[in-house]
């Protein structure tokens, strides 16, 4: 599948994002967990999370569709779940696989589990080492650090204290969710704070947990109970029509109920560094029954300034890097992005992939081993590039394609489904018309 894309000249109206994807993987996970019912409002209907949602019922959760994006999930209980009967396929997503062998480091039954081709490329060993410390048994290809792997869980999982080389909420996440069946309480130190919705959404469901700094977060082991849970709109998926607001010329662009957890908003703090003229204006609040606050973003074309975007900032605006590229070829100087070579293991090499297809748009991008340095000023160039099957290249690419000279061609875009299913819908909404259309 291929999207073509014209360019346009006005982008204007309200929308909405579909759930964020984070939060929607947790809520299945904990509600499988959990004792009792969950009730999730906003779930993503993605491919990941439907992968997520298949996984819990092929160890034996019942899960009902209530409606669109509604479900609920009747909890097995930390003890509950069944040995599933046949490979645990993960398809695109990193979060399904790496959350998931947490849970089943506490689950003493074989699990097979694999993914597609770019996800059997992917880093496993940083969950299966802390993992493997805990007792679980992780065995597969390369040596246990690629998918295929087969994971068998301890009954009793040993409490540990460790420190993660990265800052990846994976990777916390998979330890705390291992820690929920552990003989004492775990503790995840990370070299920076990630995104945090583990550990407020282990709180909604009844867990003891405490978080000494913000780098820092201890679990005590317990039951979890079933509970309700809103699901924020994504700001990974808000942030491509954020961009696209803000480099289309008479552009007035609105998403509304975009979760805003402050370990997710690096996006907005570049942005007001870059002088964008974003409102935000709060929507919910740590009233909302998942503890996680939404807003409405608005923002309007201006002249930007470029920005160096490093250190503690890049977890908080990982996956938005992509579009962020995008709009820094635009600004007033060079936008330097550093400390993100974890940009490489994503679900394509995003850094080699940037500099690659925005070349072909001629926009130069000077790749770096950790990062890259995008000099602004430069003017996108119709042209026939690829997502190399890498969802957020697809739409990045697509965002670019808006303000380019001519047309634009982005082969394989089938993978927009893993996170935001109605980004073509949404973006000719704002266009007025078949700004992209769909090619099969
Ligand atoms: C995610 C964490 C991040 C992010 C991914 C989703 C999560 O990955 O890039 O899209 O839901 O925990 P890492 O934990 O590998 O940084």
């Amino acid at each position: 599948m291929n999207f073509r894309v014209r360019p346009v000249r006005r982008l204007a109206g309200e929308c909405e994002v579909p759930g964020d994807k984070s939060i929607s993987h947790r809520a299945a996970l904990l509600g499988a967990l959990a004792d009792g019912l969950t009730e999730v409002q906003g779930y993503l209907e993605a491919e990941d999370c439907l992968r997520t949602l298949t996984a819990i019922q092929m160890m034996g959760v019942e899960v009902t569709r209530k409606g669109p994006g509604h479900y609920r999930i009747a909890g097995a209980g930390l003890g509950g779940l069944v040995e599933p009967a046949d490979v645990v396929d993960c398809g695109n997503s990193g979060t399904t696989v790496r959350l998931l062998i947490g849970v089943l480091a506490g689950q003493p039954f074989w699990t097979l589990l694999t993914g597609d081709e770019s996800l059997r490329r992917r880093p496993m060993k940083r969950v299966a080492e802390p993992l493997t410390l805990m007792g679980a048994t992780i065995v597969g290809r390369s040596d246990g650090g690629r998918l295929p792997l087969a994971v068998r869980g301890a009954a009793l999982p040993r409490a540990i204290a460790y420190d993660t080389p990265v800052a990846s909420a994976q990777v916390k996440s998979a330890i705390l969710l291992a820690g929920l069946r552990a003989d004492g309480p775990v503790t995840v130190r990370e070299p920076a704070p990630s995104r945090d919705h583990s550990e407020v959404m282990l709180r909604a469901f009844g867990a003891r947990l405490e978080r000494p700094d913000t780098r820092t977060v201890t679990l005590h082991p317990g039951p979890l109970s079933g509970a309700a849970v809103q699901v924020p709109g994504d700001i990974s998926s808000a942030a491509f029509l954020l961009v696209a607001g803000l480099i289309v010329p008479d552009a007035r662009v609105t998403v509304r109920r975009v979760g805003v957890n402050p370990t997710r908003t690096g996006l907005l703090d570049v942005l007001a560094a870059m002088r964008a003229p974003v409102t935000t204006a709060l929507q919910g609040g740590p009233g909302e029954p998942t503890g996680e606050p939404m807003a409405a973003l608005t923002v309007t074309p201006a002249p930007l300034l470029a920005t160096t975007v490093a250190g503690p900032l890049i977890p908080r605006l990982i996956d938005e890097v992509p579009a962020l590229a995008v709009l820094a070829a635009t600004a007033r100087g060079t936008t330097e992005i550093r400390d993100a070579a974890e940009l490489r293991v994503k679900e394509s090499d995003r850094i080699a992939a940037l500099a690659r297809e925005l070349a072909k748009m001629g926009v130069g991008v000077e790749e770096r081993a950790d990062g890259m340095a995008i000099p602004g000023g430069q003017r996108f160039r119709g042209a026939r590039v690829t997502s190399g099957g890498d969802h957020r290249m697809a739409m990045a690419l697509a965002v670019a394609g808006l303000t380019a000279e001519g047309e634009t061609v982005v082969e394989d875009t089938a993978c927009v489904q893993t996170s935001f299913p109605t980004f073509v819908d949404t973006l000719n909404a704002l266009a007025g018309g078949p700004a992209i259309t769909v090619e099969r």
